[in-house]
């Protein structure tokens, strides 16, 4: 019986590099979920049959993504594979199919079908557009292959540097014994966009689901359940209550964040039930401290300053984002530069002084 379908098959040709990296780059959530197949000619082992082998890839599939451009177009065996596709669309496999550049979709039997991005604005013709269009596209793909269910923002910030963070996050929630994640750093560190970044590549790791909770808004422990219940009944309309939370969690898996628990680290006793109970249930914490309480498969990890060279870059990107233009003067990069490198790595303070020295430039009141 061929597998439950689940992921989604890139067809591409292989002088289209530059836009398969570039998707690629789009689709990081699914790409860290091991959700994307990459197809060319170069996936099929020696003594294998490529059709056969696309077959079979093509029976996984949820969502098929050609690259169309006239090179695929014009390739006999990548239109054999489109026809395959075509040939089964509908049972349960979506086609989303993108357009590169200027091509005579009109005559091909694409037409028919849905493009993942307009077919008359196609990719290359996006320029500084792109980021958006990309961000359309991702949706598109992950609503077809069925984007699990979360209350996660879905324009969050850009975030500067922190890759190694974020793959050491994901790792230590990813393994099996882990249950609690504890991530601590003093205020305005980042925290909170961390936490966001490392959920949104979680997304397809956990079957029922990622829930964000906000805590800093709540004084008193006993809300949390209520606050949780609240949020899970927003994305699962399944008439979730505080009540029967418990019986609702215990046989799902599923990631909850709780983001700024030190304002109520009296919930701490409710937490570690809850992972008692629901053995499939994890939960990452940021928080100004430690966790205080001790439960099986905990794990800190305590988020260090920005390095200089991600303290630089973020400021540069906040001050041009705040004047809305992409080039800084000379005196500007300067000011800027000198400025991140006495913030010990402290976002929040690089923000802060972007916007003043932005401010103080937009005033003409020269610097001190
Ligand atoms: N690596 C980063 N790239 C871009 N912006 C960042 C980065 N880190 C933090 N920021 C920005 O700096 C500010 C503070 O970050 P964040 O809210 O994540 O800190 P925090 O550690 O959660 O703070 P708190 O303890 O007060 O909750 C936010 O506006 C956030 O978007
Ligand atoms: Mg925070």
């Amino acid at each position: 019986m061929p597998a439950r379908r689940s992921g989604v098959l890139i067809s591409y040709h292989t002088s289209d590099n530059k836009w398969l990296k570039r998707l690629r780059d789009w689709l990081t959530p699914l790409e860290s979920a091991k959700k994307t197949q990459v197809w060319d000619r170069t996936v099929v082992e020696v003594g294998q049959q490529p059709e056969v082998e696309y077959q079979r890839a093509l029976e996984e599939a949820k969502v098929a993504i050609p690259l169309i451009t006239p090179v695929y177009l014009a390739d006999e065996a990548l239109s054999n594979e489109l026809k395959s596709i075509l040939a089964v669309v509908g049972h349960d496999l979506a086609l989303l199919w993108i357009a590169v550049d200027y091509s005579p979709y009109e005559s091909t039997v694409l037409s028919e079908y849905e493009p993942a991005n307009r077919a008359d604005m196609p990719l290359k013709a996006l320029g500084i557009r792109a980021g958006k269009e990309m961000r359309c596209i991702y949706d598109q793909i992950t609503a077809k292959l069925g984007r699990y269910s979360t209350n996660l923002p879905i324009d969050r910030p850009k975030i500067s540097g922190r890759k190694q963070e974020v793959d050491d996050l994901v790792r230590l929630l990813r393994q099996d014994g882990n249950r609690i994640v504890v991530l601590t750093g003093s205020s305005g560190i980042g925290k909170t966009i961390v936490a966001e970044e490392v959920a949104n590549q979680l997304l397809y790791d956990f079957d029922d689901g990622i829930l964000w909770i906000a805590l800093s808004e709540l004084n008193d422990p006993s809300q949390v359940r209520g606050e949780i219940a609240r949020k899970l009944d927003s994305i699962k309309p399944d008439r979730v209550m505080e009540e029967n939370l418990l019986d609702y969690i215990k046989g799902r898996k599923m990631l909850v964040v709780l983001d700024n628990f030190e304002s109520v680290p009296a919930a701490a006793p409710f937490v570690a039930d809850l992972l008692n109970q629901a053995p499939q249930f994890k939960v990452l914490i940021t928080s100004h401290d430690p966790f205080p309480a001790c439960v099986s498969g905990q794990q800190e990890y305590e988020l260090p300053p920005l390095d200089e060279h991600d303290s630089v870059q973020l400021m540069l990107d906040l001050a041009r984002q705040f004047l809305d233009q992409t080039q800084l003067d000379e005196h500007q990069v300067e000011t800027l530069t000198m400025t991140a490198k006495g913030l010990a790595g402290n976002p929040l303070a690089i923000r802060v002084s972007a916007g003043d020295i932005v401010d103080r430039w937009t005033r003409e009141i020269p610097d001190s």
